[in-house]
């Protein structure tokens, strides 16, 4: 029998200390350390079974063997299904992680409704908002009148009979992880081991009947909260839904995924009535684009498979300040330092006495190093005021050498460019398959200072407005 004693928890990280902590050694998350009854990690079945003298013997299997596909059930939403690698697996368990109010329950009941529409089984378990709230979201998306069945439930025993019965669904999807609690546990609702234990029921009920299930985990950086990242390594996978309340646009990526890709994006705009699909992104980041300004370059970037056409902003001033400013947007400041670095060391620039400001413009995040080339553009095109052509797409990634170094899938981009009517590329070694040429002008560098010599042979165009404020 297993003695009940007391534990203490990270709420953020969920390791675990027989005694309290202010700071957690795993995670150095400061007052996250919460004492939890009964329940190390180990709680569960395997605590709970009789122990025998003896195992149970086995057959053990050969690699080659007979395999199949994973049944899978597209959403009827085409950029879900891009980042799940097309459509819920049966069985599997997936994560929706995001910050409060991103979005996450209107694209699920949005999944959910469309999922129905084609006559599958779903349901949806609001442990959040009332039926009745939920009733008139669904109303005010315009799909009030579809199948899915709804409950306002919290207890994880309750909701897994009650999804028992009947035809096993198609999808169940659960909002959120953090309110479910389940009788197993002693614990406080939203406590690591109450997510875990309630995750681990759930997910028990999806392998046992095939259901898929889909979990809904808000992520704070408040550590009083039971992070979902406790539960990332359990599910099958794990998808995050991104953007800032400042942005109408929202990016779902896949973290983890046992059945597919984890490099796609799906794409989605948030209108009044819901969140629309995005199926040419490129189009969308380049809208509200500024013509003939200096300081912008549009990278050709690749999210998983897809090409992805963005516009990076730059703004390099004479600093006030005895150290000057760096601040960057929707980059990695340590790859804005190393680009300024060899611009100076291997350019001719001096930046030292300036600030810089990079922006990826729409709020999307970019972890590509073949950035690195259209950030140098912006950024010389700032300190020299000349604007770039606007028909250029900038890649490359930068060494600290100052050598402009390959990158993957330069046909990819090059494609993309040509199809929203930019005619110039600017990279490293671009040739088309077999010779032929991408686009009518393909600019091959080999050294960053190459790039500095032909911004600044693209003479500074008077800027009419801008003299008359100087003047
Ligand atoms: P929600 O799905 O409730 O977020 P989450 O479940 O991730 O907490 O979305 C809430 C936000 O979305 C809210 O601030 C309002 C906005 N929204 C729209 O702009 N249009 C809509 O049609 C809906 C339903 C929500
Ligand atoms: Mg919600």
């Amino acid at each position: 029998m297993a003695k009940s004693h007391a534990t203490f928890v990270c709420q953020s990280c969920g390791a675990v200390y027989n005694r309290w902590k202010g700071k957690c050694e795993a995670c150095g998350g400061w007052n996250t350390v919460v004492e939890e009854s009964g329940a190390g990690p180990l709680a569960g079945p395997a605590a709970t079974r009789p122990s025998r003298a003896k195992g149970r013997v086995f057959t053990l299997e050969g690699l080659a063997g007979e395999t199949h596909d994973a049944p899978r059930t597209p959403s009827g939403l085409a950029e879900l299904d891009r980042v799940t690698g097309g459509g819920f697996v049966r069985g599997s368990v997936i994560l929706i992680g995001g910050d409060p109010g991103i979005g996450k329950s209107t694209l699920l009941i949005q999944a959910c409704a469309a999922l129905a529409g084609a006559g599958q089984r779903v349901v949806y378990i609001s442990g959040e908002e009332a039926v009745a709230q939920v009733r008139l979201r669904a109303e005010r998306l315009g799909i009030g009148a579809v199948p899915v069945e709804l409950a306002a439930e919290t207890n994880v025993e309750d909701i897994v009979a009650t999804l028992s019965q009947g035809r096993p669904p198609a999808l169940a999807v659960i909002d959120s992880i953090q309110t479910m609690w389940t009788e197993t546990v002693e614990s406080a609702p939203g406590t690591v081991t109450q997510v875990r234990g309630s995750a681990q029921a759930l997910i028990r009920f999806a392998k046992t009947t095939g259901a898929a299930v889909i979990l809904v985990g808000h992520v704070t950086k408040d550590g009083q909260i039971a992070g979902p990242r406790v539960v990332e390594h359990m599910v099958d996978a794990v998808v995050s839904f991104e953007g800032d309340t400042g942005h109408h646009f929202r990016i779902l990526r896949a973290v983890k995924n046992r059945f597919g890709p984890t490099d796609e994006i799906g794409v989605f705009e948030m209108t009044d009535r819901g969140l629309a699909e995005v199926p040419n992104p490129s189009e969308l980041f380049l809208a509200s684009r500024d013509h003939g300004t200096a300081g912008t370059a549009v990278f050709a970037g690749m999210e998983g498979t897809r090409p992805l056409l963005v516009e990076i902003q730059a703004l390099v001033a004479p600093t006030s300040l005895g150290t000057p400013r760096r601040a960057v947007v929707g980059w990695d400041p340590a790859r804005l330092s190393m680009v300024l670095a060899v611009l100076e060391a291997h350019g001719g620039l001096r930046l030292g006495m300036h600030d810089v400001y990079l922006n990826v413009a729409g709020g999307l995040r970019i972890a590509e190093p073949a950035a690195d080339l259209a950030a140098a553009a912006a950024l010389v095109s700032s300190l020299s005021n000349s604007p770039l052509p606007a028909d250029t797409v900038y890649f490359g990634e930068i060494g600290l050498s100052g050598a402009i170094r390959p990158v993957t899938q330069m046909q990819a981009r090059l494609k993309e460019a040509a199809k929203l009517g930019f005619g110039q590329a600017v990279g490293p070694n671009i040739r088309g398959e077999k010779g032929e040429r991408p686009l009518p002008g393909a600019v091959s560098l080999g050294h960053i200072a190459d790039l500095v010599a032909a911004v600044a042979s693209s003479r500074p165009r008077p800027k009419p407005l801008l003299q008359a404020r100087e003047g």
